[in-house]
C-alpha cells in the first residue's frame, strides 16, 4: 500500500495491510486451531464498499457514474464506452491480448479487470494514476483511446437534457462539469466487487466447498510457491508492483516514473487473482496465454536481471504441484453476482 492510498482509503488499507502481514507469517502450516483462524482472517472478505475521502459515494453518484461508464457518447466516434473495454460479461476486461482503441489501434497493454477497484491505488500498471478519479480523462482524452476533448464531452453533457437533469439532482453545484464527471465514475466503480467464490464459503468454513488438490494448491501458494508473498488478501493483491520477469526489454513499466530505483524497473501492479481463471490472456501485455504458462513461467523464475524481485526464484514445482495450484486458483472464481449496487 502506498502513503496515498493509506491516506485516502485509511480504514481498508489498514486491514489489508494486516492481513498480508499475518498472510506472510503463518502459511506454511495452518494444522492448529489458532493458524486456522488466522488464515481465515487474512483472507476475509471486507464488508462494505471502500469510502473515498470527502464521504461515502451517494446513490445517485452511483447511478450516473453508471450511466456514464456504459455511454459511447464518452467517445470521439460516439462508438466506445468504457465498458467497450471493461466489459462486465468478461469480468470487467475485454479478452483481448491488448486494448483496441478508437481508430482501431492496438494499445501497449492489456485492459485490466476493475474487479475490486475501489479499495486499490495507485492505478495503472505502472501506477500512474494516484486514484480512482483521476484515470477517467486518460483514456477519455487519449488520442488512441476514446479521443474526445474535455471540452467536447461537456458540450455534449450539457446538451442533453437527461444529463443536465441528473447533474443537477446529483451534485451541490449542480452542474455538469469535469470534477463531478470524474467522481461519478469512480463512484458507480468502487461498487465493483467480485462476487462470492468457492473459495469464501471453504474459507467461511464449508469443507466441502473444494476439493483436495485445491486445498493443497492453496498450501503451495502460502508455502514453496511463495505467491501470497505478493498476492495477499482477500483480493489477492499487495496493491504494489514487482519486476516478476516477465515482458520486453523496451517495457520499463513503473521504471519510467522512478528511474533511479534499480527495483522498479520492469515492475508492474500485482493483479487481483479474483475471477483469474475466467481472465485470460494475462500480464500487462496479455503476452501470457494460459494459467498453466503462468505457472510454468514461475516455475522457471522468468527473466533473470538485477530488478527482479527476491521473492522470484526457480520453484522446482512438480506436475502434480502445478496442477494444484491451478486447482486452486480456479476456486476463485465468483460464482455469485459480480457486482452489489452500492444500496445491497
Ligand atoms: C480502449 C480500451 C479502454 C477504454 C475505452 C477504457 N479503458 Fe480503462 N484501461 C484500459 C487499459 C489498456 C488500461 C491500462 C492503462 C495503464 O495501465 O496505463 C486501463 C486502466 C483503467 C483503470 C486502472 C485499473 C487498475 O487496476 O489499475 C481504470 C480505473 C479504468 N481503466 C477505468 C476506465 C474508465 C472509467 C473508462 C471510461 C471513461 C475506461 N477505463 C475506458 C483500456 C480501456
Ligand atoms: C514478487 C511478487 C509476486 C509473486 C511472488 C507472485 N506474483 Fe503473480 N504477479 C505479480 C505481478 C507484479 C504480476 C503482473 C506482472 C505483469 O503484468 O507484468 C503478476 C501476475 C500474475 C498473474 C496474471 C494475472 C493477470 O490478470 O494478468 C497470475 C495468474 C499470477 N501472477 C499468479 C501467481 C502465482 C500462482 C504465484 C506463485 C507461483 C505468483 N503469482 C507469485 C507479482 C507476484
Amino acid at each position: 500500500m502506498t502513503r496515498k492510498a493509506g491516506l485516502a482509503f485509511s480504514k481498508v488499507a489498514v486491514t489489508v495491510s494486516v492481513a498480508a502481514v499475518i498472510g506472510a507469517s503463518l502459511f506454511a502450516t495452518h494444522s492448529n486451531s489458532d493458524d486456522a483462524a488466522a488464515w481465515r482472517g487474512a483472507f476475509a472478505r471486507p464488508s462494505e464498499l471502500p469510502v473515498p475521502e470527502g464521504g461515502p459515494d451517494t446513490p445517485a453518484q452511483v447511478e450516473l457514474g453508471r450511466t456514464l461508464f456504459f455511454d459511447p457518447v464518452l467517445s470521439q466516434s460516439r462508438t466506445i464506452s468504457c465498458a467497450t473495454c471493461h466489459e462486465p460479461s468478461r469480468h470487467w476486461g475485454d479478452g483481448r491480448m491488448r486494448a483496441i482503441g478508437e481508430p482501431g489501434i492496438e494499445l501497449k497493454l492489456r485492459t485490466p479487470t476493475l474487479l475490486n477497484v475501489g479499495w486499490f491505488a495507485p492505478l495503472g500498471w505502472d501506477g500512474k494514476f494516484p486514484d480512482l478519479e483521476s484515470v477517467a480523462f486518460t483514456p477519455i482524452t487519449g488520442p488512441n483511446l476514446m479521443n474526445l476533448s474535455e471540452e467536447e464531452l461537456i458540450a455534449r453533457l450539457r446538451a442533453d437534457p437527461d444529463y443536465v437533469s441528473a447533474f443537477a439532482a446529483t451534485f451541490e453545484d449542480r452542474q455538469v462539469t469535469r470534477g463531478g464527471i470524474e467522481r461519478a465514475l469512480a463512484a458507480f466503480q468502487r461498487t465493483i466487487v467480485s462476487g462470492s467464490a468457492p473459495f469464501d464459503r471453504w474459507r467461511d468454513g464449508d469443507a466441502s466447498a473444494v476439493e483436495a488438490p485445491a486445498k493443497a494448491g492453496f498450501a503451495l501458494f502460502n508455502g514453496k510457491a511463495g505467491c501470497h508473498e505478493c498476492h495477499s488478501g482477500w483480493a489477492f493483491t499487495d496493491g504494489s508492483f514487482h519486476d516478476i520477469g516477465v515482458g520486453r526489454d523496451d517495457d520499463i513499466g513503473r521504471g519510467r516514473l522512478f528511474p533511479k530505483s534499480k527495483g522498479l524497473q520492469y515492475a508492474f501492479k500485482t493483479p487481483t487473482l479474483r475471477d483469474v481463471a475466467q481472465r485470460g490472456p494475462y500480464m500487462h501485455d496479455g503476452s501470457v496465454a494460459t494459467l498453466r504458462e503462468v505457472i510454468d513461467l514461475y516455475d522457471r523464475g522468468g527473466i533473470e536481471r538485477p530488478s527482479r524481485s527476491p521473492k522470484i526464484r526457480p520453484l522446482n514445482l512438480s506436475e502434480s504441484e502445478k496442477a494444484d495450484l491451478l486447482a486452486f486458483l480456479a476456486t476463485l472464481t465468483a460464482t455469485e453476482p459480480k457486482q452489489k449496487a452500492a444500496s445491497n
